[in-house]
């Protein structure tokens, strides 16, 4: 595993938007797992920024989202569709069609889970999957629990989830309850992982992520058994890991 403690949040946005667009240079027509939230926001920006300089190019790209809020439209402002649409694709060359997200409308939701993970598997799984984690150590929507779920799946959302996603909505009672998340599996068979944290209270998380026991109350720490793990963060967010692990 390769670790990169960068000095703030700006740093650690620029080497993961560096690492990003090696793959996507290395390969143009790659399988980009992608995420949402707080932390990947000056990631993609940057990602525009080359985009539109024409550094960069994401027209052979496809990509496929992590996760998705049960019940929101994809208008919906607080919807990841959403998210993603005002954060990276309407301001990159990418073909709308091969951008993938969980459909949180699905009248059928299991039967959507079935659908994408079988997308993703038809996909070839992501060469490259960029991850956030939660202060609770979850990873998409993974929530801590008594044992990994594999498959894609609905998960309700725990209390810690959705204090945390509170800020982005009028108050908590307007978070949904309930998402749709990749599982497990799909995340495990991405090609390589890039992880990134930034801010003080992810630095519990990342330690017990890679320095505590496997374990599915830190969803998270399934990723010591990958072979290519790329953590990127923030000197708060990696304050708690030891000096070797920056060798
Ligand atoms: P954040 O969320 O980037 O908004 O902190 C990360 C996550 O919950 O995966």
């Amino acid at each position: 595993m390769r670790v990169y403690k960068e000095k703030d949040y700006n740093a650690m946005s620029r080497r993961a938007a560096n690492i990003i667009s090696a793959e996507v240079i290395r390969r143009p027509d790659c399988v980009l797992g992608l995420a949402t939230g707080s932390t990947p926001t000056g990631t993609y920006k940057q990602l525009v920024e080359w985009n539109k300089k024409g550094d960069l190019s994401f027209a052979e790209v496809k990509t496929v989202n992590l996760d998705e809020y049960l019940g929101l439209e994809p208008s919906h402002d607080q919807s990841y569709r959403y998210f993603m649409q005002s954060n990276l694709f309407d301001h990159i060359d990418i073909v709308p069609d091969n951008t993938n997200v969980p459909n949180g409308m699905a009248e059928d939701a299991a039967e959507e889970c079935r659908r994408y993970d079988e997308l993703v598997k038809s996909l070839g799984y992501a060469d490259l999957q960029l991850l956030g984690i939660g202060s609770n150590g979850h990873i998409a929507f993974n929530e801590p629990d008594s044992c990994f779920r594999k498959e894609t799946h609905v998960v309700s959302l725990t209390e810690n989830t959705i204090r945390d996603n509170a800020r982005f909505f009028a108050s908590a009672d307007e978070v949904p309850k309930k998402a749709i998340t990749m599982g497990i599996g799909c995340i495990m068979a991405a090609g390589r992982i890039l992880i990134i944290a930034s801010g003080a209270n992810k630095a519990q998380a990342v330690y017990d992520a890679f320095c505590g026991t496997v374990t599915p109350e830190c969803p998270a720490s399934i990723l010591q058994l990958h072979n290519d793990v790329v953590l990127v963060g923030d000197e708060a967010a990696l304050s708690l890991l030891p000096e070797e692990m920056f060798k």
